[in-house]
């Protein structure tokens, strides 16, 4: 059963109401900057990486950060193309609350200046996305659609990321940009169940939720290209909306 991501799209309104909040165009004292010419930048990184991490779970609206615990999500999509079988799956869910961002632990990070591309590599102990959704398509070849409320817990997350970023001469100096992202992930353990799905059928959707469990491994497979792009894209997203307002000097002063 094979299935590839067309794509997903995405949107984060909540975002777009922090960034009307007039920015700064200077980094906040926590956060601690590194030198573009330390030998051990990646060290240097990691050491602030570690430190900042609990600082901002909270939000900062004067960087156009959005609260991080738990993040609201008011959109999020997956979409799957469905494999030669036919299929495809279409879930979006509404106000999302993702929860498990706070326990994140940065394990390493790799940044090549020249390049302009950083690797990342974090833990997470459990993720939860809960909210309100809707879904129609197939899932493992089952027809699925309904809305209600969905719960999807990843647990043991491993994220690897690199991100590429080019630089943008604006009006007030250079500004970063994240052009594009690459994300994967290994978990131990997959959940997802649904209510309200058939049309509110129990036993339908006792049925589907029971598949869910026993299969998570394929249903896993089916939407992970589509989780790793969602998540990539939250990524960019969140770091663009930041590197907007306050110039890429900041971040690597050659101090
Ligand atoms: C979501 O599911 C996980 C794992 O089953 C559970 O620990 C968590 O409490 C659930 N969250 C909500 C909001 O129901
Ligand atoms: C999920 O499956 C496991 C075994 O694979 C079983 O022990 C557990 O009771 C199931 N949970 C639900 C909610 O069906």
């Amino acid at each position: 059963m094979s299935s590839t991501t067309l794509g997903v799209s995405f949107v984060l309104v909540l975002l777009a109401a922090v960034a009307a909040a007039a920015p700064r165009k200077t980094l906040p004292s926590y956060v601690k900057t590194c030198s573009s010419s330390d030998p051990k930048l990646n060290e240097c990184a990691l050491k602030h990486g570690r430190e900042i991490i609990p600082r901002i779970m909270k939000g900062d609206p004067s960087i156009r950060l959005p609260v991080l615990e738990p993040m609201i999500l008011d959109k999020a999509e997956i979409r799957t193309a469905g494999g030669a079988n036919g299929g495809g799956l279409h879930l979006t869910c509404y106000k999302c609350n993702v929860h498990g961002l706070s326990k994140a632990k940065l394990n390493d990070i790799k940044i090549d200046l020249k390049k302009k591309h950083l690797d990342l590599k974090v833990f997470l102990p459990s993720l939860s996305v809960t909210g309100k959704y809707d879904v129609n398509g197939r899932l493992l070849l089952f027809p699925v659609y309904g809305k209600g409320q969905a719960n999807l817990t990843l647990n043991d997350l491993d994220v690897t990321a690199g991100l590429d970023w080019k630089l943008v001469k604006r009006k007030g100096g250079e500004f970063a940009h994240v052009a594009s992202e690459q994300v994967d992930f290994t978990t131990s353990k997959f959940s997802l169940s649904l209510t309200g799905l058939f049309n509110g059928d129990k036993a339908l959707n006792d049925n589907m939720n029971a598949i869910l469990n026993e299969s998570w491994r394929e249903v896993l497979n089916d939407l992970k290209p589509s989780i790793s792009d969602t998540v990539g894209q939250i990524i960019r997203f969140t770091l663009n909306n930041i590197f907007d307002v306050i110039p890429y000097d900041q971040f690597f002063p050659d101090k």
